[in-house]
Protein backbone atom coordinates (compact mmCIF):
# COMPACT_ATOMS: atom_id res chain seq x y z
CA UNK A 1 0.00 0.00 0.00
CA UNK A 2 1.20 3.18 -0.91
CA UNK A 3 2.90 5.26 2.14
CA UNK A 4 3.09 9.02 2.97
CA UNK A 5 5.24 10.53 5.62
CA UNK A 6 3.94 13.19 7.98
CA UNK A 7 6.96 14.82 10.12
CA UNK A 8 8.49 11.22 9.50
CA UNK A 9 5.68 9.21 10.31
CA UNK A 10 4.18 6.99 7.67
CA UNK A 11 0.58 7.43 6.94
CA UNK A 12 -0.66 3.82 5.20
CA UNK A 13 -3.63 4.95 2.42
CA UNK A 14 -5.32 3.49 -0.76
CA UNK A 15 -7.41 5.25 -3.64
CA UNK A 16 -9.53 3.71 -6.03
CA UNK A 17 -11.63 5.05 -8.87
CA UNK A 18 -12.23 8.56 -9.97
CA UNK A 19 -14.54 10.96 -9.11
CA UNK A 20 -16.22 13.29 -6.38
CA UNK A 21 -13.72 12.40 -3.15
CA UNK A 22 -14.67 10.17 -0.60
CA UNK A 23 -12.84 9.41 2.40
CA UNK A 24 -13.39 6.57 4.62
CA UNK A 25 -12.36 6.47 8.34
CA UNK A 26 -12.17 2.97 9.93
CA UNK A 27 -12.84 1.90 13.51
CA UNK A 28 -10.89 1.11 16.85
CA UNK A 29 -11.32 -2.33 16.08
CA UNK A 30 -10.33 -2.70 12.29
CA UNK A 31 -8.16 -1.52 10.15
CA UNK A 32 -8.47 0.12 6.79
CA UNK A 33 -9.15 -3.71 4.76
CA UNK A 34 -12.60 -3.57 6.38
CA UNK A 35 -13.56 -1.74 3.66
CA UNK A 36 -12.83 -3.88 0.81
CA UNK A 37 -16.14 -5.11 0.47
CA UNK A 38 -17.82 -1.49 0.21
CA UNK A 39 -15.07 0.32 -2.44
CA UNK A 40 -15.34 -1.66 -5.39
CA UNK A 41 -19.19 0.07 -6.02
CA UNK A 42 -18.48 3.11 -3.99
CA UNK A 43 -15.45 3.61 -6.59
CA UNK A 44 -17.57 3.28 -9.62
CA UNK A 45 -18.57 7.32 -8.76
CA UNK A 46 -16.29 8.02 -6.50
CA UNK A 47 -12.23 8.40 -5.89
CA UNK A 48 -12.56 6.14 -2.73
CA UNK A 49 -9.89 7.04 0.12
CA UNK A 50 -9.17 5.54 2.87
CA UNK A 51 -6.36 5.60 5.10
CA UNK A 52 -4.72 3.95 8.66
CA UNK A 53 -5.40 5.61 11.83
CA UNK A 54 -1.87 6.17 13.58
CA UNK A 55 -0.70 2.48 14.57
CA UNK A 56 -3.00 0.63 12.56
CA UNK A 57 -1.94 -1.45 9.35
CA UNK A 58 1.54 0.14 9.00
CA UNK A 59 0.84 3.69 9.44
CA UNK A 60 3.61 4.65 12.14
CA UNK A 61 2.51 5.41 16.01
CA UNK A 62 1.48 9.10 17.18
CA UNK A 63 0.63 9.91 20.33
CA UNK A 64 -3.01 11.41 20.10
CA UNK A 65 -4.80 11.58 22.88
CA UNK A 66 -7.90 12.96 21.92
CA UNK A 67 -10.95 12.53 18.99
CA UNK A 68 -10.01 16.12 18.19
CA UNK A 69 -6.10 15.25 17.86
CA UNK A 70 -6.92 12.32 15.73
CA UNK A 71 -9.35 14.77 13.40
CA UNK A 72 -6.34 17.30 13.25
CA UNK A 73 -4.00 14.73 12.24
CA UNK A 74 -6.60 13.28 9.78
CA UNK A 75 -6.68 16.74 8.48
CA UNK A 76 -2.81 17.01 7.80
CA UNK A 77 -3.48 13.74 5.94
CA UNK A 78 -5.73 15.38 3.53
CA UNK A 79 -3.71 18.31 3.13
CA UNK A 80 -1.16 15.95 2.26
CA UNK A 81 -3.05 14.00 -0.57
CA UNK A 82 -4.42 17.33 -1.60
CA UNK A 83 -8.16 15.90 -0.89
CA UNK A 84 -10.23 18.89 -2.30
CA UNK A 85 -12.30 20.88 0.46
CA UNK A 86 -15.46 18.83 -0.93
CA UNK A 87 -14.42 15.46 0.08
CA UNK A 88 -16.94 13.43 1.73
CA UNK A 89 -16.26 11.85 5.09
CA UNK A 90 -17.92 8.19 5.97
CA UNK A 91 -16.50 7.27 9.65
CA UNK A 92 -17.68 3.83 11.47
CA UNK A 93 -17.71 3.84 15.36
CA UNK A 94 -14.23 5.46 16.43
CA UNK A 95 -13.43 6.80 12.41
CA UNK A 96 -16.98 8.13 13.05
CA UNK A 97 -16.30 10.48 16.15
CA UNK A 98 -13.30 11.26 14.40
CA UNK A 99 -15.15 12.28 11.62
CA UNK A 100 -17.22 14.42 13.78
CA UNK A 101 -14.61 16.21 15.13
CA UNK A 102 -13.80 16.44 11.40
CA UNK A 103 -16.31 18.45 10.90
CA UNK A 104 -16.60 20.16 14.29
CA UNK A 105 -13.26 21.55 13.73
CA UNK A 106 -12.73 21.65 10.12
CA UNK A 107 -15.72 21.65 8.88
CA UNK A 108 -14.76 23.55 5.88
CA UNK A 109 -12.53 21.68 4.90
CA UNK A 110 -14.80 18.83 4.13
CA UNK A 111 -18.31 18.49 2.45
CA UNK A 112 -20.89 15.87 3.62
CA UNK A 113 -20.20 13.94 6.68
CA UNK A 114 -21.21 10.73 6.79
CA UNK A 115 -21.43 9.00 10.46
CA UNK A 116 -22.05 5.48 11.25
CA UNK A 117 -22.61 3.43 14.67
CA UNK A 118 -21.66 6.37 16.82
CA UNK A 119 -22.67 8.87 19.57
CA UNK A 120 -22.62 12.49 21.29
CA UNK A 121 -20.33 10.66 24.47
CA UNK A 122 -21.40 7.65 26.51
CA UNK A 123 -23.02 7.24 29.69
CA UNK A 124 -20.61 6.40 32.71
CA UNK A 125 -21.41 2.52 32.09
CA UNK A 126 -20.41 2.82 28.69
CA UNK A 127 -17.38 4.31 29.28
CA UNK A 128 -15.86 1.58 31.78
CA UNK A 129 -15.26 -0.99 28.80
CA UNK A 130 -13.07 1.73 27.26
CA UNK A 131 -11.28 2.22 30.47
CA UNK A 132 -11.33 -1.63 31.14
CA UNK A 133 -10.03 -2.45 27.35
CA UNK A 134 -7.19 -0.13 27.97
CA UNK A 135 -5.56 -1.23 30.68
CA UNK A 136 -5.96 -5.05 29.89
CA UNK A 137 -4.10 -3.38 26.42
CA UNK A 138 -1.49 -1.87 28.53
CA UNK A 139 -0.63 -5.12 30.59
CA UNK A 140 -1.23 -7.59 27.86
CA UNK A 141 -1.06 -6.19 24.38
CA UNK A 142 -3.91 -6.55 22.24
CA UNK A 143 -4.33 -10.25 21.68
CA UNK A 144 -5.75 -9.62 25.33
CA UNK A 145 -9.21 -8.09 24.30
CA UNK A 146 -9.73 -10.02 21.06
CA UNK A 147 -12.66 -11.71 21.74
CA UNK A 148 -14.42 -9.01 23.81
CA UNK A 149 -13.74 -6.84 20.40
CA UNK A 150 -15.41 -9.18 18.68
CA UNK A 151 -18.43 -9.66 21.01
CA UNK A 152 -18.56 -5.45 20.60
CA UNK A 153 -18.28 -5.59 17.03
CA UNK A 154 -20.80 -8.65 15.70
CA UNK A 155 -23.90 -9.51 17.05
CA UNK A 156 -23.59 -13.20 18.35
CA UNK A 157 -25.64 -14.48 14.96
CA UNK A 158 -23.15 -12.79 12.40
CA UNK A 159 -20.04 -14.20 14.83
CA UNK A 160 -21.69 -18.18 14.65
CA UNK A 161 -22.42 -17.88 10.51
CA UNK A 162 -19.55 -16.11 9.35
CA UNK A 163 -16.07 -17.64 11.42
CA UNK A 164 -13.86 -16.86 8.66
CA UNK A 165 -15.03 -12.97 9.03
CA UNK A 166 -13.66 -13.73 12.38
CA UNK A 167 -10.49 -14.75 11.95
CA UNK A 168 -9.48 -12.15 9.48
CA UNK A 169 -10.52 -9.29 11.83
CA UNK A 170 -9.18 -11.00 15.12
CA UNK A 171 -5.93 -11.24 13.04
CA UNK A 172 -5.14 -7.93 11.80
CA UNK A 173 -6.43 -6.26 15.08
CA UNK A 174 -3.85 -8.50 16.90
CA UNK A 175 -1.06 -6.30 14.75
CA UNK A 176 -2.58 -3.19 16.03
CA UNK A 177 -0.14 -0.77 18.36
CA UNK A 178 -1.07 -1.42 21.91
CA UNK A 179 -0.60 2.28 23.04
CA UNK A 180 -2.48 3.55 19.99
CA UNK A 181 -5.32 1.59 20.89
CA UNK A 182 -5.05 2.14 24.75
CA UNK A 183 -4.70 5.92 23.74
CA UNK A 184 -8.30 5.97 21.71
CA UNK A 185 -10.02 3.47 23.69
CA UNK A 186 -9.63 6.24 26.59
CA UNK A 187 -10.72 9.01 23.92
CA UNK A 188 -13.45 7.72 23.46
CA UNK A 189 -14.44 7.00 27.64
CA UNK A 190 -13.49 10.72 27.75
CA UNK A 191 -15.80 11.65 24.90
CA UNK A 192 -18.17 14.55 24.94
CA UNK A 193 -19.69 15.68 21.64
CA UNK A 194 -22.81 16.86 22.91
CA UNK A 195 -22.89 20.76 23.50
CA UNK A 196 -20.66 20.66 19.95
CA UNK A 197 -22.68 19.16 17.82
CA UNK A 198 -24.96 21.88 16.66
CA UNK A 199 -22.23 23.68 15.31
CA UNK A 200 -21.73 20.92 12.33
CA UNK A 201 -22.94 22.87 9.30
CA UNK A 202 -22.21 19.88 6.88
CA UNK A 203 -24.89 17.65 5.08
CA UNK A 204 -25.11 14.55 7.32
CA UNK A 205 -26.33 11.16 7.43
CA UNK A 206 -25.99 9.77 10.35
CA UNK A 207 -26.36 5.48 10.33
CA UNK A 208 -26.73 3.20 12.98
CA UNK A 209 -26.68 -0.75 12.86
CA UNK A 210 -30.50 -1.94 14.00
CA UNK A 211 -28.81 -4.87 16.59
CA UNK A 212 -25.68 -2.49 17.71
CA UNK A 213 -24.77 -3.18 21.00
CA UNK A 214 -21.54 -0.83 21.44
CA UNK A 215 -23.41 2.20 19.96
CA UNK A 216 -26.77 1.82 20.51
CA UNK A 217 -29.33 3.63 17.85
CA UNK A 218 -30.45 5.38 20.90
CA UNK A 219 -27.32 7.32 21.52
CA UNK A 220 -26.90 7.60 17.54
CA UNK A 221 -30.06 9.61 16.96
CA UNK A 222 -29.10 11.82 19.49
CA UNK A 223 -26.53 12.33 17.46
CA UNK A 224 -28.42 13.01 14.62
CA UNK A 225 -31.27 15.18 16.26
CA UNK A 226 -28.42 17.75 17.34
CA UNK A 227 -27.31 18.58 14.03
CA UNK A 228 -29.09 21.25 11.75
CA UNK A 229 -31.04 19.37 8.93
CA UNK A 230 -29.02 15.23 9.75
CA UNK A 231 -30.82 12.55 8.32
CA UNK A 232 -30.68 9.83 10.39
CA UNK A 233 -31.34 6.00 9.04
CA UNK A 234 -30.95 2.32 10.61
CA UNK A 235 -29.30 -0.19 8.81
CA UNK A 236 -31.55 -3.23 9.55
CA UNK A 237 -30.01 -6.92 10.56
CA UNK A 238 -26.47 -4.92 11.56
CA UNK A 239 -24.41 -4.86 14.57
CA UNK A 240 -21.54 -2.40 14.97
CA UNK A 241 -19.64 -3.16 11.36
CA UNK A 242 -22.40 -2.73 8.24
CA UNK A 243 -19.36 -2.34 6.21
CA UNK A 244 -19.51 -6.19 6.84
CA UNK A 245 -22.48 -6.91 8.10
CA UNK A 246 -24.59 -5.41 5.36
CA UNK A 247 -22.09 -3.72 2.52
CA UNK A 248 -25.06 -3.72 -0.44
CA UNK A 249 -27.37 -1.78 2.15
CA UNK A 250 -24.53 0.60 3.43
CA UNK A 251 -23.34 1.30 -0.15
CA UNK A 252 -26.58 1.92 -1.13
CA UNK A 253 -27.46 4.35 2.01
CA UNK A 254 -24.27 6.80 0.76
CA UNK A 255 -25.27 6.92 -2.88
CA UNK A 256 -28.74 8.30 -2.07
CA UNK A 257 -27.79 10.81 0.43
CA UNK A 258 -24.78 11.94 -1.97
CA UNK A 259 -27.28 11.98 -4.50
CA UNK A 260 -30.13 13.50 -2.72
CA UNK A 261 -27.85 16.08 -0.91
CA UNK A 262 -26.30 16.77 -4.11
CA UNK A 263 -29.82 18.54 -5.54
CA UNK A 264 -30.73 20.33 -2.61
CA UNK A 265 -32.52 23.30 -3.83
CA UNK A 266 -31.38 26.87 -3.61
CA UNK A 267 -30.69 28.73 -0.45
CA UNK A 268 -30.41 32.54 -0.04
CA UNK A 269 -26.81 33.16 1.48
CA UNK A 270 -25.44 36.33 3.24
CA UNK A 271 -21.76 37.07 2.05
CA UNK A 272 -19.16 39.51 2.31
CA UNK A 273 -16.86 39.57 -0.73
CA UNK A 274 -14.19 42.61 -1.06
CA UNK A 275 -15.58 44.37 1.80
CA UNK A 276 -19.26 44.76 1.33
CA UNK A 277 -21.94 42.50 1.70
CA UNK A 278 -24.15 41.04 -0.65
CA UNK A 279 -26.97 37.77 -0.94
CA UNK A 280 -26.89 34.98 -3.00
CA UNK A 281 -29.69 32.79 -3.76
CA UNK A 282 -27.87 28.97 -5.00
CA UNK A 283 -27.24 25.44 -4.00
CA UNK A 284 -25.23 25.26 -0.46
CA UNK A 285 -22.55 22.82 -2.42
CA UNK A 286 -21.89 25.39 -5.27
CA UNK A 287 -18.11 26.21 -5.57
CA UNK A 288 -17.60 29.79 -4.56
CA UNK A 289 -15.95 30.07 -7.75
CA UNK A 290 -19.44 29.95 -9.80
CA UNK A 291 -20.91 32.59 -7.17
CA UNK A 292 -17.83 34.87 -7.92
CA UNK A 293 -17.71 34.80 -11.72
CA UNK A 294 -21.21 33.98 -12.59
CA UNK A 295 -23.67 35.46 -9.78
CA UNK A 296 -21.36 38.38 -8.67
CA UNK A 297 -19.43 39.15 -12.03
CA UNK A 298 -15.70 39.04 -10.43
CA UNK A 299 -13.73 37.38 -13.72
CA UNK A 300 -10.88 37.97 -12.47
CA UNK A 301 -10.82 34.54 -10.26
CA UNK A 302 -9.93 32.49 -12.79
CA UNK A 303 -11.61 28.84 -13.86
CA UNK A 304 -8.24 26.28 -14.37
CA UNK A 305 -8.74 22.95 -13.28
CA UNK A 306 -11.98 23.33 -11.19
CA UNK A 307 -10.64 20.63 -9.51
CA UNK A 308 -8.39 22.17 -6.77
CA UNK A 309 -5.05 21.38 -8.60
CA UNK A 310 -3.87 24.15 -10.36
CA UNK A 311 -4.42 26.88 -7.64
CA UNK A 312 -5.63 30.04 -10.39
CA UNK A 313 -8.95 30.52 -8.54
CA UNK A 314 -7.26 31.00 -4.90
CA UNK A 315 -9.34 33.62 -3.19
CA UNK A 316 -9.02 34.78 0.70
CA UNK A 317 -10.79 33.31 3.10
CA UNK A 318 -10.33 35.51 6.33
CA UNK A 319 -6.89 36.52 5.06
CA UNK A 320 -5.87 32.71 4.19
CA UNK A 321 -5.19 31.59 0.21
CA UNK A 322 -8.37 29.06 0.05
CA UNK A 323 -9.17 27.36 -3.74
CA UNK A 324 -12.81 28.77 -4.60
CA UNK A 325 -12.98 25.97 -6.83
CA UNK A 326 -13.12 23.63 -3.67
CA UNK A 327 -14.93 25.59 -1.54
CA UNK A 328 -18.37 25.11 -0.93
CA UNK A 329 -20.70 28.49 -0.69
CA UNK A 330 -22.39 27.00 2.72
CA UNK A 331 -19.25 27.23 3.99
CA UNK A 332 -18.94 31.12 3.15
CA UNK A 333 -20.82 33.03 5.03
CA UNK A 334 -19.23 34.87 8.22
CA UNK A 335 -16.05 34.87 6.66
CA UNK A 336 -14.37 37.93 4.37
CA UNK A 337 -13.94 36.74 1.27
CA UNK A 338 -10.92 38.76 -0.58
CA UNK A 339 -10.64 38.40 -5.00
CA UNK A 340 -7.86 40.12 -6.72
CA UNK A 341 -10.38 43.23 -7.83
CA UNK A 342 -10.44 43.04 -3.83
CA UNK A 343 -6.52 44.49 -3.27
CA UNK A 344 -5.86 47.48 -5.32
CA UNK A 345 -7.55 50.00 -7.87
CA UNK A 346 -6.90 50.46 -11.24
CA UNK A 347 -5.36 53.92 -10.33
CA UNK A 348 -3.44 52.48 -7.02
CA UNK A 349 -2.09 48.50 -7.80
CA UNK A 350 -1.49 46.76 -4.94
CA UNK A 351 2.64 46.36 -4.75
CA UNK A 352 2.46 42.96 -5.56
CA UNK A 353 0.72 43.70 -9.01
CA UNK A 354 2.76 46.54 -9.75
CA UNK A 355 5.88 44.50 -9.02
CA UNK A 356 4.42 41.76 -11.45
CA UNK A 357 4.28 44.47 -14.35
CA UNK A 358 7.32 45.84 -13.71
CA UNK A 359 9.31 42.57 -13.44
CA UNK A 360 6.84 41.42 -16.87
CA UNK A 361 6.27 38.22 -14.65
CA UNK A 362 3.19 37.51 -16.71
CA UNK A 363 3.10 36.05 -20.36
CA UNK A 364 -0.82 34.37 -20.73
CA UNK A 365 -1.58 35.48 -17.43
CA UNK A 366 -4.02 32.46 -16.58
CA UNK A 367 -2.37 31.28 -13.73
CA UNK A 368 -1.32 35.27 -12.18
CA UNK A 369 -4.70 35.81 -10.45
CA UNK A 370 -4.30 32.76 -8.24
CA UNK A 371 -0.87 33.66 -7.90
CA UNK A 372 -0.70 37.11 -6.75
CA UNK A 373 -3.48 36.18 -4.14
CA UNK A 374 -1.53 33.43 -2.78
CA UNK A 375 2.04 35.99 -2.37
CA UNK A 376 -0.53 38.92 -0.87
CA UNK A 377 -1.48 36.49 1.93
CA UNK A 378 2.25 35.53 2.40
CA UNK A 379 3.69 38.76 2.57
CA UNK A 380 0.86 40.31 5.13
CA UNK A 381 2.40 37.65 7.41
CA UNK A 382 6.06 37.33 6.15
CA UNK A 383 7.50 40.86 5.62
CA UNK A 384 10.74 39.19 4.07
CA UNK A 385 10.35 35.85 2.85
CA UNK A 386 13.31 33.60 2.18
CA UNK A 387 12.94 31.74 -1.96
CA UNK A 388 12.12 28.82 -0.09
CA UNK A 389 8.97 30.41 1.92
CA UNK A 390 7.92 31.65 -1.55
CA UNK A 391 7.91 28.26 -3.23
CA UNK A 392 6.53 26.37 -0.93
CA UNK A 393 3.47 28.71 -0.80
CA UNK A 394 3.34 28.45 -4.39
CA UNK A 395 3.63 24.66 -4.21
CA UNK A 396 -0.11 24.27 -5.83
CA UNK A 397 -0.48 27.14 -7.95
CA UNK A 398 0.92 25.97 -11.45
CA UNK A 399 2.47 28.13 -14.12
CA UNK A 400 2.50 26.35 -17.46
CA UNK A 401 4.03 29.48 -19.23
CA UNK A 402 7.36 29.14 -17.56
CA UNK A 403 7.88 32.63 -15.49
CA UNK A 404 9.00 31.01 -12.14
CA UNK A 405 11.86 32.63 -11.95
CA UNK A 406 10.46 36.49 -12.66
CA UNK A 407 7.26 35.33 -10.44
CA UNK A 408 10.13 34.66 -7.64
CA UNK A 409 11.65 38.50 -8.70
CA UNK A 410 8.48 40.16 -8.36
CA UNK A 411 7.62 39.09 -4.82
CA UNK A 412 10.79 39.66 -3.79
CA UNK A 413 10.72 43.07 -5.13
CA UNK A 414 7.00 43.78 -4.17
CA UNK A 415 8.05 42.61 -0.43
CA UNK A 416 11.11 45.23 -0.61
CA UNK A 417 8.61 47.75 -1.92
CA UNK A 418 6.01 46.99 1.06
CA UNK A 419 9.04 46.89 3.98
CA UNK A 420 10.10 50.50 2.51
CA UNK A 421 6.27 51.52 2.01
CA UNK A 422 6.15 50.49 6.09
CA UNK A 423 9.34 52.36 7.37
CA UNK A 424 8.12 55.85 5.35
S1 LIG B 1 -9.49 26.01 -10.74
FE1 LIG B 1 -9.37 25.86 -8.59
S2 LIG B 1 -7.46 24.92 -8.23
FE2 LIG B 1 -7.66 24.87 -10.40
S1 LIG C 1 1.65 33.09 -17.26
FE1 LIG C 1 0.62 31.62 -18.46
S2 LIG C 1 0.16 30.01 -17.10
FE2 LIG C 1 1.36 31.34 -15.95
Amino acid sequence: MPIIRLDGAAVEYRQDGGGPDLLLLHSLLTEMSVFDLVVPPLARRHRVTRLNLPGFGASSPVALNSGAEHADHVARVMDALSLPSTVDVFGNGFGAFVALELAIGHGARIGRLLAADTAPGFPEAGKAPFRAMAERVRAGGVGAILDTAIGRMFPASFQAAHPEIVATRKAALARVDAECFARACLALAMLDLGPRLSGIRNPTLVLCGALDQTTPPALAREVASAISGAVYRDIEGCGHCPMLEQPEALVSMIETFVSESGKRMAEAFRLRVNGRDCEVSADPNTPLLYILRNDLKLKGTRFGCGDGQCGACKVLFDGHPVQSCDTPLWSVPGHEITTIEGIGTESQLHPVQQAFIDEQAIQCGYCVDGIIMAAVALLEREKDPSDEQIVAVLDRNLCRCGTHMRILRAIRSAARAMRQSSKA
